[in-house]
């Protein structure tokens, strides 16, 4: 058992693992011995059998108000370029494999929206507020905002909220498709998350995986690579006992008992 500082990390369903950034203080701005402790927590819950999924929130207020701004205002180039800043922030989308739903609530700013993105699902509430602000404090999103969110909402939308710094709704991230739900309240929000988390833990984990790594491919490769590499990882699964399990269970009407879950 890890005990953190500035997470929550805890098993609300079987199979599913739900870790809350929890400080308060700070709108959860994102420093780094949160995210030293963020990505230690991913490492081991990526390796955990017993997990299928995972959830990642903030509080009621904020999912996260952005990279932390008193620790980044004294940096210079060389700190920056030398020690690589922010590039860990990216283990999340860089090096785990089980997927990971953000249930955002309140504040998701600068590095929060990034990180609410680069998670596989994002879910949210109508009133999340949503922005890219770096422009307002003389710099440009540095988590891979400029990236995600031009790919989900579209360049001519995206640049105009990365240039004005204007915040969106949690409404509009649904409207415009950058989330894939939105709820009522932030209560509605986790629960939705964790129901769908749980849902996903409840297959095949050797399929789980495979899913979201052709479908993270489709961001990197055109069509016809991308389709080849799909066809590809499909007959891996031929390979698989969860293949001729799934299968079988639909021939005999039985609910399929996988051997990876
Ligand atoms: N960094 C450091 N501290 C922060 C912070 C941040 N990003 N966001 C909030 N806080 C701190 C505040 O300084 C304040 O601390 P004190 O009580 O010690 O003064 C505390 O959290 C509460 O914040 P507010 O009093 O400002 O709360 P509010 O409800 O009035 O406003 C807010 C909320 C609109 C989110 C406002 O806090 C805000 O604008 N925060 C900054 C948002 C921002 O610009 N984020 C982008 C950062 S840049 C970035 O993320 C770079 C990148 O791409 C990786």
């Amino acid at each position: 058992e890890q005990s953190f500082e500035y997470i929550k990390v805890s098993t609300p369903r079987t199979g599913v693992a739900m870790i809350e950034l929890n400080r308060p203080k700070a709108l959860n701005a994102l420093f780094t011995p949160l995210i030293v402790e963020l990505n230690k927590a991913l490492e081991s819950l990526d390796k955990d059998p017993s997990i299928g999924a995972m959830v990642l929130t903030g509080s009621e207020k904020a999912f996260a108000a952005g990279a932390d701004i008193k620790e980044m205002a004294p940096k210079e180039f060389a700190d920056a370029y030398g020690a690589d800043f922010i590039e860990n922030w990216s283990q999340l989308y860089n090096t785990i494999k089980k997927p990971i739903i953000s249930a955002v609530n309140g504040h998701a700013l600068g590095g929060g929206c990034e990180l609410a993105m680069m998670c596989d699902i994002l879910y949210c509430n109508a009133k999340a507020n949503f922005g890219q602000p770096e422009i307002k404090l003389g710099v440009i999103p540095g988590a891979g905002g400029s990236q995600r969110l031009t790919r989900a909402i579209g360049k001519s939308r995206a640049m105009e909220l990365i240039l004005t710094g204007k915040n969106f709704s949690g409404q509009e991230a649904f409207d415009w498709g950058l989330a894939a739900r939105v709820f009522e309240t932030p209560e509605k929000c986790v629960e939705g998350a964790l129901d769908t988390a749980e849902t996903i833990a409840g297959y095949s984990k050797i399929a789980v995986k495979a899913c979201k790594e052709v479908v993270n491919k489709s961001q990197d490769l055109g069509i016809r690579e991308g389709v080849e590499f799909e066809r590809r990882v499909f007959h891996g699964l031929f390979g698989s006992e969860d293949q001729k399990i799934g299968m079988k269970a639909f021939a005999e009407k039985q609910k399929a008992q996988w051997k990876h879950r």
